[in-house]
């Protein structure tokens, strides 16, 4: 299955979940069992290259892709959670995103002094995300040189931002 086949299972609903955004919905593509396995096949072979020891995923969407290439790669799935989830003394981060605003946790206990560590999420827009869980690694002491998404959104600056603060970044799929 070529990218391009992926993009056509990514699912674009305009106004949601505010006016003025055009939600790119991934659901679509999971629901696609070849898709699906594609895409994690694809996301797996970029962890291999990275010599990743771990993959920290955003809650929720990072979830399913996260999850499923940690265990494709034999590797460990770290989460970075939404608010109050997390049943320890955590680091937590307010952030924005394309829509609004909210919290990342992280169990700095998850993370081994040092481990290479690719960050993952189904899709970077601004980036506001991605860098408040890249701080979050950081902070809990992971190295984190590679950030991997299914889907990028060029223009809202995202990619630029992560890759200025030092990160490689991947991404299967663009909409302009
Ligand atoms: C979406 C997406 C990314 C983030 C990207 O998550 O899954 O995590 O937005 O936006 P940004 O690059 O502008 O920060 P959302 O917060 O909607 O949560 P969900 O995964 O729980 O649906
Ligand atoms: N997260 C941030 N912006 C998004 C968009 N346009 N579509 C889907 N998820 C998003």
């Amino acid at each position: 299955m070529s990218p391009e086949d992926l993009k056509a299972l990514v699912r674009s609903i305009p106004d949601f979940p505010k006016p003025g955004i055009l939600f790119r919905d991934v659901t679509t593509l999971i629901s696609d069992g070849p898709g699906f396995a594609a895409a994690v096949a694809m996301l797996s072979q970029r962890v291999e290259a990275a010599g990743a020891e771990a993959i920290a995923g955003i809650e929720a969407r990072g979830f399913i892709f996260g999850a499923a290439v940690a265990a494709h790669c034999g590797v460990g799935f770290i989460p970075v959670r939404k608010p109050g989830k997390l049943p320890v003394p955590v680091l937590a981060i307010d952030y924005a995103l394309e829509y609004g605003t909210d919290t990342l946790e992280i169990d700095p206990g998850a993370i081994a002094q040092g481990s290479r560590i690719v960050l993952m999420d189904d899709l970077i827009a601004t980036g506001g995300t991605a860098m408040a869980a890249l701080e979050l690694i950081r902070r809990a002491g992971g190295v984190v040189e590679e950030a991997l998404f299914l889907v990028d959104l060029p223009e809202l600056g995202g990619t630029s931002r992560l890759r200025e603060a030092g990160v490689s970044v991947e991404a299967l799929l663009d909409f302009p």
